[in-house]
């Protein structure tokens, strides 16, 4: 039985491409020995998985995509377009695959957000459960058209990290980076109040954002990679360094945002 439920389907041309840059940078899928690559959830059209497939392909020439989608009308509307490693079949959070294969990524894009909060924990669990050993589950959100984003990365054994990436040219017009705020993954959307850590970050965020303003002059990049060192300094558990800051991708250690119970 496929685990979930038939939710919205909106996607997008090229919505996913700062979770696809993220996932072609991780080691999940540089050193997997079969990288095998889940969409789960790709909605009303076949774009997003078939980009994955394709920016996958530039570091490992031989990943393949299988699009997961619980709509059967969906899938259908989708096989014509499969192609040499990429298929489509029908599914939920359990991910099926062929035999005992496991997955080196599975990638969640806004399917949870149509769930309840209550509801995250037991589908990263079972989602986790088909992964690979050091296999990576992102699941987050992003904006319609893909300048705001946000996920948590998993590996087998839990919840590892939170990434808000963000389109840097335009992030003064959006309102500065707690804009990530209203695109935040289900576990934390919720908890963007005082007391909690996803809360502080996003105003330790915006306070640093707001303090190198004037390296704008310069790049919003440099802007950005400052705010994010200035965050570093201040104790946050920033991951990764300067080649990532620079997209305008900052990940921070789970521990530093996991919700309190
Ligand atoms: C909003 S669309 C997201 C499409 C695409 N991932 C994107 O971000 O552009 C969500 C899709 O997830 C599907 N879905 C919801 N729960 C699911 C589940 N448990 N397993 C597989 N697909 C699911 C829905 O049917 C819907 O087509």
């Amino acid at each position: 039985m496929a685990e979930g439920r038939i939710t919205r389907g909106t996607t997008g041309v090229n919505r996913l491409r700062r979770m696809d840059r993220f996932i072609a940078a991780h080691s999940a899928l540089r050193r997997a020995s079969d990288p095998l690559i889940v969409d789960l959830g790709y909605g009303a059209a076949h774009w997003t998985a078939l980009e994955l497939l394709e920016r996958a392909r530039r570091v490992r020439p031989d990943a393949r995509v299988v699009g997961i989608e619980i709509d059967p009308e969906r899938v259908a509307a989708a096989a014509p377009f499969a192609r040499d490693g990429l298929t489509f079949r029908r599914g939920g959070f359990e991910v099926p695959l062929d035999g005992d294969a496991r997955a080196a990524v599975i990638r969640a894009a806004n399917v949870l957000r149509q769930y309840e909060e209550g509801e995250v924990a037991a589908a990263w669990a079972l989602m986790r459960s088909r992964l690979a050993s050091g296999g990576l589950l992102l699941e987050g959100t992003c904006s319609e058209v893909g300048r705001v984003a946000s996920w948590v990365a998993l590996d087998p054994e839990g919840p590892r990290s939170l990434t808000v990436a963000l389109h840097l040219g335009t992030l003064d017009e959006l309102g500065g980076p707690s804009v990530v705020a209203e695109r935040l993954p289900k576990a934390l959307i919720h908890r963007n109040v005082p007391g909690e850590g996803v809360h502080a970050l996003l105003r330790e965020l915006d306070a640093q954002w707001a303090r190198n303003a004037p390296l704008s002059t310069f790049s919003p990049r440099q802007r950005f990679v400052a705010a994010a060192r200035g965050l570093r300094e201040a104790g946050w558990p920033v991951l990764g360094g300067p080649e990532r800051w620079r997209l305008g991708e900052l990940t921070v250690a789970w521990e530093a945002v996991a919700p309190h119970p």
